[in-house]
């Protein structure tokens, strides 16, 4: 079996940098993406976490620190909530490869509709515009819809069969280069070994529940039992 991924968005938070160092060193084996003001610091302790960045600045390598690692591509706040279109996300994701830097993309619908599959062959075929396969083959997707982010009013967690059926979907579109994927939407230690029973689903993007310390290390706990 693969060995599966876990990640962290930590989004805008925690408040303190002592709380931020107090979660990453209990993030062990994960990959971790703080806020940017606390990723120099950060990227000074041995935890066992790996760095990720939340975003890239077109016109500025010098934000990402040394120590980083990962990159987030067109998550969804910054696609919906800052408008950020699928031409940009895919600059940023050509110039994050360009970079070095490990990208994991994210893509998902916003409503379930009857148009859902189209919008994700779509959203999968700008994001990706441009990419050789050997490129392609450098990415994780993150696949998460909209409405299942814990942060969304009403967001209920997609279910592992549906999340995967949206997965294949994103796979088929990109044939050629065989992505791995990954869930993302109100991942909790009470559903994640259900999405990772699916064989086809790679591991976790987990944001509000990464938050919690001992919520995290359970989590952290089943993907790692399950390598
Ligand atoms: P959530 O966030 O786990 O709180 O739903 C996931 C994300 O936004 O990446």
């Amino acid at each position: 079996m693969n060995k599966k991924i876990v990640a962290a968005n930590w989004k805008m938070n925690p408040q303190t940098l002592q709380e931020a160092e107090d979660l990453f060193r209990a993030s062990s084996g994960a990959i971790v993406f703080p806020p940017s003001e606390f990723i120099e610091a950060l990227s000074k302790i041995d935890s066992g976490a790996v760095l990720g960045v939340q975003d890239i600045s077109l016109d500025d390598k010098s934000l990402v620190s040394p120590g980083v690692k990962y990159v987030l591509i067109g998550h969804s706040d910054r696609r919906w909530k800052l408008g950020e279109s699928g031409q940009i996300v895919n600059q940023k994701l050509k110039l994050a490869l360009s970079w070095g830097l490990a990208p994991i993309v994210c893509v998902g619908e916003k409503f379930r509709d009857s148009d859902f599959k189209s919008f994700l062959e779509n959203q999968t075929l700008d994001t990706f515009a441009g990419l050789s396969g050997g490129q392609i083959e450098k990415c994780l997707i993150a696949y998460e819809p909209v409405w299942a982010i814990s942060a969304t009013p009403g967001s209920r967690p997609d279910t592992p069969e549906s999340a995967l059926e949206s997965i294949r979907i994103i796979k088929n579109t990109l044939i050629e280069n065989l992505p791995k994927v990954l869930y993302g939407g109100s991942v909790t230690s009470i559903n994640v070994r259900d999405f990772l029973a699916m064989n086809e689903i790679f591991g976790v993007l987990v944001g509000q529940a990464s938050l919690d310390k001992e919520e995290f290390k359970k989590i952290m706990a089943i993907v790692f039992s399950l390598q």
